[in-house]
């Protein structure tokens, strides 16, 4: 039996807790978000964003650039909007097709880091002192936590093609007992390393991807996976898994609900932030 873990439910309470918040506050909250290139999941999450931050009451405005735009002219739209005292949060999505991600992220004043991936905050989250902590690490974890399995002493897997979205999580992972570690799709015996983890958390964007011998019977499976394939939005998790794994985050419904969720906390966060007296 798999048990099928849904994030809908714990993302909407999330919501409401995030609009009674910024009801209290006086003024609104604002976020901008960066958009490069016409990638159709990209738009797709950041249609997701847009929507949710409104319905809270966060001011949002979004940004849209061609692929080929050069790393100087998003770092300038960046700059302006570090200056202004009315955005808060600066997210830019990613994956960006070529642009320099240390760069365009490194250009973000870490105050308004709502997706907490510049240096600065991987640097207080590794000294425990995060105030901007990855949304999408912290929905990971509030997967993990609704599959109600003890994880002291669990070895989880993180597999992704970048260290930039895995090491936040890792370091969650560590402060809940969890000796975690990151494979990159393309590691040498990936499918028996997989198969040893406890927890795998599936982040490579190819649908079916995880593969049923990749992982052990009984294994939690967090997917983050959002690819379109026939037309249905599915996750890098085979559905051979269902029957197999212990537990599997739902794909759409899981980990993407929650990520947007938490971010929306983030806003509010990084306006406390600045305007800490
Ligand atoms: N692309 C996929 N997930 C994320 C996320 O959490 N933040 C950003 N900026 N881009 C993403």
């Amino acid at each position: 039996m798999t048990e099928i873990l849904n994030g809908r439910v714990l993302a909407n309470n999330i919501r409401e807790k995030a609009a009674t918040r910024i009801h209290k506050l006086p003024h609104p909250p604002g976020l901008a978000v960066i958009l490069v290139g016409d990638d159709p999941a990209s738009h797709l999450y950041v249609g997701l964003k847009e929507n949710a931050a409104k319905e809270v009451g966060i001011y949002i405005e979004k940004y849209e650039f061609a692929a080929d735009t050069k790393d100087d002219v998003l770092i300038s739209k960046i700059d302006e909007l570090n200056a202004r005292h009315d955005i808060h949060g600066i997210l830019v999505q990613l994956p960006l097709p070529g642009q320099s991600v240390d760069k365009i992220i490194g250009a973000i004043d870490f105050k308004k880091d709502v997706d907490g991936f510049h240096v600065e905050n991987r640097k207080l989250l590794l000294e425990n002192k995060a105030n901007l902590v990855p949304p999408i690490a912290l929905a990971v974890m509030r997967m993990l936590q609704a599959s109600h399995t003890p994880l002291q002493n669990k070895h989880a897997v993180i597999i992704g093609n970048s260290t930039i979205f895995a090491e936040p999580i890792i370091e969650l992972m560590k402060e809940a007992g969890v000796e975690a570690q990151f494979l990159a799709r393309n590691s040498t015996s990936l499918a028996a390393k997989s198969r040893a983890a406890d927890i795998i958390v599936v982040a490579v964007g190819e649908a079916g991807f995880l593969q049923r011998d990749m992982v052990k019977a009984g294994a939690v499976v967090i997917d983050v996976g959002t690819n379109k394939k026939n037309g249905v939005v599915v996750g890098d998790a085979a559905p051979e898994l269902v029957g197999h794994a212990g537990f599997m985050s739902k794909v759409p419904g899981g980990v993407g609900p929650l990520t947007v969720a938490y971010l929306l906390f983030n806003v509010i966060k990084a306006m406390e932030l600045q305007e800490r007296k």
